[in-house]
Parts: structure tokens; C-alpha cells; sequence
């Protein structure tokens, strides 16, 4: 098994970059928090059919985490984000510490308005400020030609499709979807805080966002009910709703009829873990 070339300071791993760029190699990146499970391997596979080299980054970005979240509980296990990541066939590891990322004096942040507005975007204040602003700036250290995000943060890819847009990034973004336990609990790095009954109790928000899909199957295009048909479901199961809503799957604006592909997405809380998922209908 190769090893991981692990790169710490910016200026080398745009060095590595235009080395590999001269020598006509595509770069393909998957951005991440670390703590890599099977999903975060899934998009470093794939990575592998959109570039010669695949380039990974850790780094548990402090500014999009708001002021009573877990950045200080975050999980983080290097050596093992390591050891998957080779055997995933990644090439490089961009492993920045914090004031290489967010030195003084810095003053500027990408902040993507409308799609960034709602469902999660409402109850954590300033978290896709964070995530466009740190994407924003791993794009320009690491100059990948193409970007892998999952569909499991419906939003946050929504919101970096937006902002590459908008800024003219020369980064093709490609989604990928959301990878699952086998009693189809989506999976997440935060899984981990969840104890033995939480878990157990987790699973019914896949369950509730598949009876909305099933009756959305069987012809019912009403938002408004399939929202109620999946919170039957959660609400009976977790500790609190944050929200569960059917949303235009592009624009991610309400919709009230389902005449265009849309997606329903919920976020709840186990205990004070926060867990979100996403299915779309069709
Ligand atoms: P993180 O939560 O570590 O996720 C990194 C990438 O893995 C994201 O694109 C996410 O959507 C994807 N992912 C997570 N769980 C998945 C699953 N079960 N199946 C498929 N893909 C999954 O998302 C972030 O980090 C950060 O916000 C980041 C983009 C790195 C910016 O800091």
C-alpha cells in the first residue's frame, strides 16, 4: 500500500499542484473535517475516475462552527484519516493548521445570500459563510480541476455550486450521494457522539424521509403533506425537530406543489448531537 504524502504549509501544496498541472495531470479534490468514514471514501474512489492525481484535505474549519457547537469536541484521528486515505489511492493530504488557514489581518468572506437562507442555514448563523470562505480558499491553495462534495450536505453543495458560479472558480463541482449504514442511517462523522439507544433511534429519520419518498411514489405531490408524512416518522423518535421540509432541488426555494425535481431534507437532534439527511423525489 502507498503512502500519503501529507503537505502542512499553503505554498507547498500549490507547489505540488503546478507540478502536477505542468506535467498535465488533473487534480481531483475531496475537501473534509477528517474522522473519514465510508462516505468520505466514497468521493476519494471516485475522485480517482476525474484525475491522475487525488488530492485530500483535513482541516476542522473553526469559522463555520457557531459559538455552542462541537468544534472543541470535533473527532479527529489523523494517523487513521491516513491510513484510509492510502488505501483510497489518494496522493497528497493537505493538512493545514489553523493560522496558515486564517492568518491576522485577514478581512474577506464569501457569503452565497439566497441558497445559503433556511434549513440549516437558519439555525447555525454564519456556517455557510464559513464553509464558502474555507472551500473558497482550499480551491485557490490546492487549484484541483474538479471538486467532490456529498449530496448528505444537500446545502452546503447547493451553496458551493452557487458560489463557483457566481465567482467564475475554474473548478468543476461534482456531487455524489449519500453513502449509508446498512439499516440505512446516513452516514457522518458525528455519529460517534450518538450513545447505543440514540443510535437505535437515529434510523428513523431515514425511515420517515423513505415514507415520503413511497408516498410520493404512489402519486402524492403535495409538499406540505409529504413533509408531514416524514415527520410522523421522526418526530416520534428523536429528541427535537430542527426542521423537515420538501424544497426546489436546484434552487432549494419552498416549493408548495412537486412539479420539478425536489428533495426533502431534515435535521434533528439525538441527545445534543445534531444529525441531518436528505432524499430526493423522485
Ligand atoms: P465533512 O463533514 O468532513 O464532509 C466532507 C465531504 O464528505 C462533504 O462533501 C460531505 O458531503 C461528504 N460526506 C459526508 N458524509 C457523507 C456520506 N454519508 N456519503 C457521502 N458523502 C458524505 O462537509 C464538510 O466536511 C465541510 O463543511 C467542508 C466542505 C470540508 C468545509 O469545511
Amino acid at each position: 500500500m502507498s503512502s500519503v504524502q501529507v503537505i502542512k504549509s499553503p505554498a507547498a501544496m500549490s507547489a505540488w499542484s503546478e507540478a502536477a498541472r505542468a506535467r498535465g495531470e488533473r487534480i481531483a479534490f475531496v475537501p473534509t473535517m477528517g474522522a473519514l468514514h465510508a462516505g468520505h471514501l466514497s468521493l476519494l474512489a471516485a475522485a480517482r475516475a476525474h484525475g491522475e492525481r487525488v488530492a485530500l484535505s483535513i482541516f476542522v474549519n473553526p469559522t463555520q462552527f457557531g459559538p455552542n457547537e462541537d468544534l472543541a469536541r470535533y473527532p479527529r484521528d489523523l494517523a487513521g484519516d491516513l491510513a484510509k486515505a492510502a488505501a483510497a489511492g489518494t496522493d497528497v493530504a493537505f493538512v493545514p493548521a489553523v493560522p496558515d488557514m486564517y492568518p491576522p489581518g485577514a478581512q474577506t468572506v464569501v457569503e452565497v445570500r439566497e441558497v445559503s437562507q433556511g434549513l440549516c442555514g437558519d439555525r447555525r448563523p454564519g456556517h455557510f459563510a464559513g464553509v464558502a470562505t474555507v472551500v473558497c480558499k482550499l480551491f485557490g491553495i490546492v487549484r484541483p480541476h474538479v471538486a467532490l462534495f456529498g449530496e448528505k450536505d444537500f446545502q452546503q453543495l447547493a451553496v458551493v455550486r452557487r458560489m463557483v458560479a457566481d465567482l467564475s472558480l475554474p473548478v468543476a463541482v461534482v456531487g455524489c450521494p449519500t453513502l449509508r449504514e446498512p439499516d440505512g442511517l446516513a452516514m457522518s462523522s458525528r455519529n460517534v457522539y450518538l450513545s447505543p439507544a440514540e443510535r437505535a433511534r437515529a434510523v428513523a429519520v431515514f425511515r420517515g424521509l423513505s415514507a415520503a419518498r413511497e408516498r410520493f411514489r404512489a402519486g402524492e405531490r403535495r409538499a406540505e403533506i409529504l413533509a408531514e408524512v416524514a415527520l410522523t416518522d421522526i418526530a416520534a423518535a428523536v429528541d427535537r425537530v430542527d426542521y423537515v421540509e420538501v424544497r426546489d432541488a436546484d434552487s432549494l426555494r419552498p416549493i408548495a406543489h412537486l412539479e420539478q425535481p425536489a428533495v426533502i431534507l431534515a435535521a434533528v437532534f439525538l441527545g445534543t448531537t445534531r444529525l441531518i439527511d436528505n432524499m430526493r423525489l423522485p
